[in-house]
């Protein structure tokens, strides 16, 4: 008899939402004076979206939501749990899924609340919302989780080229079309740093820059070794061969794409450093190389052309790597998960049969392609908000209007 923890629950369907409006890299090096390349090449990026006064975190959440609910097909009434991981919400007190469930009508009896632990907060909900399910608290319904922020640094510093917007909605069920998660099997790491923060009041993050990176990639290494840990333990892996290589693609927060290189060869380090088996160093940069452009980045197209969208990017990660690979249904992926401040999370899945027509019907090519490419000049407006607001909403998504009273306002179309 199969317990609960073997029955399947996880990702039956994803959806995007982004900003209309992105800065191109290149545009952004040359206003700065710096060599285009540092951006393309030394952090792995091509475009940043930038939001519109009218596209906060709620306008983009709400969008996702919707389509995510289009695509799977699903009866409001079926959902129980509605959880938004962001870190860039709209008040103190009232969470961003409240707002979620007020436009998009979702009925009552059902729990809405926010998630926060800087980027890991989609993580939260998706771990809370796999539970619920597995452990049948869930009595046969379904979650809506969705992982929205706006990535802010300011303008003119180092972190400026790794901003970007957007919203992941997921709808996470005991059929999983896109990805069948391995309960139970994941492996956490925490620590107090102060790697990146955001004060009370301040619209931009403040960051240690390359304590950050560091910060990350300590972080990958003990979360990546307690699931590899449980992954044997479970079975799921073998033990006499790199846990990595048996993966057939890995995902990773994607704070800008280099990030993911550093932490994939990290963890394939990490391997080979545990290893019983001594291993050759000369050979291994080139395979690490092979590895890491086969098994990773597929998952990174996305990414380049919308920049970090905080707790979206792992799973705008795993949209863009089943929208480029159509061969992964039925083999195992690893996730990781990373939040600032820090506490993270390694795991893994299985993906589902569906998946890739999941992924076509997210029309993630027309939502990038429907884009408008800003000016440099426009940009500066946009950051000191000081753009007037686009009208009207294009079709599909929701948009904020202003605060009547104490009211946040929204029209959708
Ligand atoms: P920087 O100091 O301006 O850049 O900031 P750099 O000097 O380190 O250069 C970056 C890379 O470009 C280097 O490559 C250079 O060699 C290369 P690497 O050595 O790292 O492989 N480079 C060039 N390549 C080609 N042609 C050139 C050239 N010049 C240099 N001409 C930094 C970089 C990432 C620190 C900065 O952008 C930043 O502070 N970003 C924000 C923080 C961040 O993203 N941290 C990531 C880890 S923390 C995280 O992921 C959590 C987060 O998402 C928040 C959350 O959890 O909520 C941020």
């Amino acid at each position: 008899m199969k317990t609960r923890l073997d029955a399947p629950v996880g990702i039956d369907a994803l959806a995007v939402a982004i900003p209309h409006r992105y800065l191109d890299l290149e545009d952004l090096a040359r206003a700065r004076d710096i060599d285009p390349a540092k951006y393309t090449q030394g952090l792995g990026a091509r475009e940043m979206a930038v939001a519109e006064p009218g596209e906060d975190t709620v306008s983009l959440a709400a969008s996702a939501a919707r389509r995510a609910l289009h695509i799977a097909q699903l009866d409001p009434r079926d959902l129980g749990l509605l959880i938004v991981g962001t870190e860039t919400g709209v008040d103190h007190s009232k969470p961003v899924a409240s707002f979620v469930h007020g436009l998009l009508g979702l009925p009552r009896a059902m729990r809405v609340y926010d998630t926060q632990h800087a980027c890991y907060g989609g993580t939260a909900g998706l771990m809370t919302a796999v539970e619920w399910i597995a452990s049948g608290a869930a009595g046969g319904r379904s979650a809506l989780v969705i992982c929205a922020d706006i990535a802010r640094y300011g303008v003119a510093t180092a972190g400026e080229p790794t901003q970007g917007a957007g919203a992941v909605a997921m709808i996470v069920s005991s059929s999983p079309s896109i990805l069948e998660l391995d309960v139970g099997v994941t492996g956490a790491s925490s620590t107090h740093v102060h790697d990146f923060w955001r004060p009370l009041g301040h619209r931009e993050a403040q960051v240690d820059g390359h304590y950050s990176v560091e910060c990350y990639l300590d972080a990958v290494a003990t979360a990546y070794r307690g699931w590899r840990a449980r992954a044997i333990a479970r079975e799921l892996i073998r033990a006499d061969s790199p846990a990595s290589e048996q993966l057939a693609a890995l995902c990773y927060h994607v704070p800008f794409c280099k990030m993911a290189r550093k932490a994939h060869l990290h963890v394939r380090r990490c391997d080979l450093e545990d290893a019983a088996a001594p291993w050759d160093p000369s050979t291994e940069s080139l395979r690490a190389e092979t590895h890491f452009r086969n098994q990773v980045e597929p998952s990174l197209h996305l990414c380049a052309r919308i920049g970090n969208v905080y707790t979206g990017s792992l799973y705008l990660g795993l949209a863009g790597l089943l929208h480029t690979r159509g061969d992964l249904a039925r083999r195992r992926i690893g996730l990781f998960s990373y939040g600032s401040g820090c506490t993270s999370e390694f795991f893994s899945g299985l993906i589902g049969p569906r998946a890739s027509d999941r992924i076509a019907a997210a029309q993630l090519d027309s939502l990038l392609a429907s884009r408008a490419r800003i000016s440099i000049d426009e940009y500066h407006r946009l950051m000191a908000l000081t753009a007037p607001l686009l009208e009207p909403p294009p079709p599909g998504t929701f948009r904020f209007t202003g605060v009547d009273a104490h009211r946040r306002q929204y029209v959708a179309a």
